[in-house]
């Protein structure tokens, strides 16, 4: 499996430091691929990236719902119950802590963290921009 690539011009969402955020998230995502390309990667490496994106995607959401609120966005309630969801997941994965799990693990965070961006993050682009101006 490719590591994934953050690009401005496709997966920019208008706010800074949202979009410096989905990098360190591209960059979390991009170390289970890194282990699972390895032959034989650690238990103690799988468990240290786990809790490595948990404390960084919970601080985001966070960081992301609060600017969201500022700028009186309608659609919070969907952000708010996709990261919910998504943290659950997370927690799934680090209570079981199988190796087993990572290549569907790495294909789910890859996939989710781009469909997210460009799907549920990209429509507060708009209202990001109008709140700037
Ligand atoms: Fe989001």
């Amino acid at each position: 499996m490719d590591a994934i690539v953050w690009n401005e011009a496709v997966h920019s969402v208008g706010h800074p430091l949202m979009d410096e955020h989905h990098q360190v998230l591209f960059d979390q995502v991009n170390r289970f691929v890194e282990l699972y390309c390895q032959p034989d990667p650690s238990k103690i490496d799988y468990f240290n990236a786990l809790v490595a994106l948990s404390d960084f995607v919970n601080f985001h959401f966070s960081q992301e719902e609060r600017m969201l609120a500022q700028i009186e966005y309608p659609n919070l309630d969907g952000q708010e119950a996709e990261h919910t969801k998504f943290v659950d997941k997370i927690v799934g994965y680090t209570t079981r802590l199988n190796l087993q799990d990572l290549p569907q693990l790495t294909e789910f965070l890859a996939h989710w963290l781009i469909q997210h961006i460009l799907v549920e993050d990209m429509q507060y682009k708009a209202h990001v921009q109008r709140a700037a101006e």
